[in-house]
């Protein structure tokens, strides 16, 4: 059953992602609204999230909703989406061709299945529990980095979640001095989707939502890495914070963030 919704969430994602091409064509930055401080969204994140939402309803029907744009809509106790329509918002509207749109489907408390697609560069990651993950269709890996010293690392930083900025400036300085440098490529699904995929060995954020995360996390685990909360343990989706890692890296990674975020 899975293996047929994966195939018809991927044309959903790939239908929506050529109406969010076409918009970014002719956008305007006049067409921003600001959900909150620096937090922008514009009439392309809602019409791609309604397009996905009516098209997955006839997918699965009676599914509860998780959604950027649109809250959560509760209904089936069993299967949940989560969606984020355009993850790289700000990218986005600033014409940087990063961007992607992120689905994943919950069943009960697991994710069970993941797709992001980069609209920009026509890449499509997807995983399905127990079956592996997929860059295009073929089977992709964590990477083999031996030590934190020969690794890219990807981040993020709040844009109005501010109450970790110390730790936060600590654990940029202590991650430039001692790996191959830092991204901050502005897309959290693709950050996810990129550690799936080796191209980087490893990536950390605080202040994230689920429908940040939510695809991307099962793509990197059911390609090998690992997954955790800053502390170490299995909060990452609505814990507000992620650290995914190639399983040779995780732990040299987590301990930095995690004593310098939890040191008192
Ligand atoms: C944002 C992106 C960004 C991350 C932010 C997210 P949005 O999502 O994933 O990389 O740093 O925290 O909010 O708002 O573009 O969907």
């Amino acid at each position: 059953m899975l293996t047929s919704i994966l195939e018809q969430v991927k044309q959903i994602a790939i239908n929506v992602g050529e109406y969010i091409r076409l918009e970014a064509a002719t956008f305007q930055p006049t067409s921003i609204q600001a959900k909150g401080l620096h937090d922008l969204v514009s009439y392309v994140d809602k019409t791609a999230e309604n397009r996905i939402v009516e098209s997955l309803d006839k997918v699965l029907q009676g599914a509860s909703y998780i959604n950027e744009e649109g809250g959560q809509i509760k209904r089936s106790a069993e299967f949940t989406w989560i969606i984020d329509p355009l993850d790289g918002t700000t990218n986005f509207i600033h014409r940087i061709p990063h961007y992607c749109i992120s689905i994943a489907l919950m069943q009960n408390d697991y994710l069970v299945m993941g797709v992001v697609y980069d609209v920009g560069s026509n890449e499509l990651f997807s995983a399905i529990r127990g079956k592996g993950s997929f860059l295009n269709n073929k089977p992709i890996q964590t990477s083999h980095a031996k030590s934190l010293t020969e690794s890219l690392v990807a981040t993020g930083f709040s844009v109005n979640n501010f109450a970790q900025m110390q730790p936060t400036l600590l654990v940029l300085e202590k991650i430039i001095r001692q790996t191959r440098g830092v991204r901050r490529i502005g897309t959290a699904a693709l950050d996810l989707s990129y550690v799936a995929c080796g191209r980087f060995d490893a990536y950390y954020e605080f202040g994230l939502h689920a429908w940040d995360v939510a695809a991307g996390a099962l793509i990197v685990e059911e390609a090998g890495g690992v997954l955790s909360d800053f502390s170490g343990h299995k909060d990452y989706l609505f814990g507000s914070e992620i650290i995914a890692a190639a399983p040779s890296v995780y732990k040299e990674f987590q301990s930095i963030i995690n004593s310098t975020f939890f040191s008192k």
